[in-house]
């Protein structure tokens, strides 16, 4: 992360990992927020969590570790091993999505959602980014951000007015659906741009 020298004017794109990164904090915060909520609040943040979650694993299903698994050295079985705890954590999020926050089991399986989603993104960033970023140009890593940005955009985290109205019901129904939606919209993108 030391050798970013960016010229704004020049990007037409983020670095994709810097977008991951910045996803993985969100993600940490938004687990604070669904802990912290008051019991009438908490639908609402775990929804948002629950978007989030299905936007940012989709895409880097989608775009980065089909990428990573080429480029990087080991990347078959790097790349194996981050879809394995992808796999492993989603089981969980549709469990407690379909029980519903009311249910008496949820905080205790949010502590434990939490920990398996954290010690995920911790071993993609030790393990994945850092050689991506490493075994990649910059606009290689450019033009995957296209297709992370455009999941993104259906997963508004901390809604304005405007931009809620703008972005509202893009991404509804099941964590399923929301990823199905997600793929839909990662997969146009990057058609797109490719
Ligand atoms: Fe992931
Ligand atoms: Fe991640």
């Amino acid at each position: 992360m030391s050798d970013r020298q960016k010229k704004p004017e020049s990007m037409g794109e983020k670095d994709v990992v810097d977008l991951l990164l910045a996803q993985h904090s969100l993600i940490r915060d938004l687990f604070d927020e669904v802990e912290k909520a008051p019991a009438e609040a908490r639908a609402e943040a775990f929804q948002r969590l629950v978007r989030l979650l299905a936007v940012h694993e989709t895409a880097e299903e989608e775009v980065v570790h089909p990428y990573a698994r080429r480029k990087i050295d080991g990347g078959e079985g790097v790349v194996d091993d981050r879809l394995a705890e992808e796999n492993e954590a989603k089981q969980l999020l549709m469990r407690m999505d379909k029980a519903g926050v009311e249910d008496p089991q949820f905080l205790t399986d949010l502590a434990v959602l939490r920990a398996a989603v954290m010690a995920h993104a911790r071993s993609e960033e030790r393990y994945e980014f850092t050689q991506l970023r490493a075994q990649t140009s910059e606009a290689e890593r450019r033009a995957l951000a296209a297709g992370v940005k455009a999941a993104e955009a259906l997963a508004p985290t901390h809604p304005h007015a405007g931009v809620e109205s703008a972005t509202k019901n893009l991404l509804v129904g099941t964590p399923v659906a929301m990823m199905d939606r997600a793929r839909d919209v990662i997969r146009q993108a990057m058609g797109k741009t490719g």
